[in-house]
Formats: structure tokens, sequence, C-alpha cells
């Protein structure tokens, strides 16, 4: 069964303080509340055990927002899957297009980090997208596929199940500028194809595909509406309690 997800991407935002507060004001809000999707929130690494201690396990589940792509040892500074896993987390944001541009982090990068990811247990949130000028030269589906087959399509099956796409196009990101709903729908669509052509009309069916980029209050449920759209990766909107809990009542 394919579920529904909103997942909150903190990016670097919250001191450690701030983040348990937040943490804690987004547990109280979904206390007795009928949710109809998962709820996922993406902390700084520092969080995690924290944030994982503070939330009802049963209601909330706690990413990274990146892994190192070495296993252990002397990587000064890295953060590995394993010790991602032993904070109680199980998901892990990879291919974020901000660690892309600014971390130079290639598609054979990330395929090592998606594998070392699944390999400790972790679910993997895996962002695709294409910046302003590839949707203008109408390049976007191609860059997209492309995103998704030179970095996932290594994995088998039963690995992929454990994968998590978030179609995020980077001009929406941040920009206040979203994605209509017609646009989402059809990159989604695209995206299930392109998953079914590879492992089949059942995987591609039960795979979660979120949307990112400017999602908040005000759009969430027309674009949750899409019979491809599964969720949302929600950046600035996670930072507000009330905020983020609206957009998870966009399911309601
Ligand atoms: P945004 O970020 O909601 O602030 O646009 C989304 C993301 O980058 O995951």
């Amino acid at each position: 069964m394919r579920k529904n997800i909103v997942a909150g991407n903190w990016k670097m935002n919250k001191t450690l303080e701030e983040g348990l507060t937040l943490a804690k004001e987004v547990n109280e809000s979904l206390k007795g509340a009928d949710l109809k999707c998962d709820v996922i929130l993406g902390t700084p690494f520092i969080h995690l055990a924290s944030v994982v201690g503070v939330v009802d396990a049963d209601k909330i589940a706690v990413s990274a927002q990146n892994c190192a792509d070495k296993e252990a040892g002397a990587y000064t500074g890295e953060v590995s899957a394993a010790m991602v896993k032993s904070t109680g987390a199980s998901y892990v944001i990879l291919g974020h297009s901000e660690r892309r541009a600014y971390y130079h982090e290639t598609p054979e990068i990330l395929k090592t980090k998606v594998q070392l990811a699944l390999k400790n247990g972790l679910k993997v949130i895996f962002c695709i997208g294409e910046v302003l000028e590839e949707r203008e030269n109408n390049i976007y589906f191609d860059v997209v596929k492309s995103q998704i087959v030179d970095s996932l399509f290594d994995l088998s099956g039963e690995e992929f199940s454990n994968i998590v796409l978030a179609y995020e196009p980077v001009w929406a990101i941040g920009t206040g500028k979203t994605a209509t709903p017609a646009q989402a729908q059809e990159m989604h669509a695209f995206i299930r194809k392109t998953v079914a052509d590879k492992y089949g009309k059942e995987i591609a069916e039960n795979t979660t595909i979120l949307y990112g980029g400017s999602a908040n209050p005000g759009n969430a449920k027309e674009l949750f509406a899409n019979p491809d759209v599964d969720g949302g990766l929600i950046g600035g909107a996670s930072l507000k309690p009330a905020d983020f809990k609206a957009v998870i009542d966009a399911f309601n």
C-alpha cells in the first residue's frame, strides 16, 4: 500500500534547544489527531537522538538530511549511515538540490550514499528535480529521469521499496513559487511510469512520491489532491508548528 507522507526538512535551522521545542510542539499538535499520513521530521544530525526521545514514535519518524558516502573511519566531520541509524532515526534525506549544488554531490556519490543508508536499515527520501533553465529548455523530464536512473536503478526491487521519492523543482525551493498542481501531477505521473518501466507496476504503485518546493498551508490541499502526489517535503513551513500541522491536515 502506498503511504501518504508529510516530511519536514528543517535544513540548517534551529539550535538544539529550539529544535527540541519545535519537535515537542509538533508532537503536541498531533496528539489525538486522526492522521491520514505518516509524519517525518528531518532535523540536523545533532538533534536526531534528542528529537527521537521527545516525539511519539507511533506518529512521528525522524530523518537525517544527509549521511556520509563512506562506511566508517578517518573522515573528519562526517556522519555515517550507521551513526544516523543508532540515534533512532529511521530515514535519511539524500540528493537534495542544495547538497547537489553546494556540496557537489554527484549521482555516483549519491548512489553510494543510498546503498549505505539501505544497508544500515534506513529508508531514503531521495530528492530529484530540475533547475529553471532545464524547465525552460523543455528537458525537465530527461533531467529527472537521469537523476533516478543514475543513483537508484542499480537497486533490486526489494531495496527500491525502501525509497521515497521527492520531486522538488529547484526553481520552487524557498522561492515562494510553487509548481502548479498540474505541473506536479504531470511530473509525478512521469516519475511513477519511469519506476514502473524498471520495477513493474506493483512497485511503482506502492512508491510514495512527495512534492517539495514552497509547499504551504495555502497550496498543500490542491497539490496533494492529485493522484500521483502522495504528500510533501516541507522546508520553510515545517519550521512553524501551526503551518506544518496545517499541511498535515491537508490530507483530512
Ligand atoms: P521549501 O523547501 O518548502 O522551503 O521550498 C523545500 C525543500 O527544500 O525541501
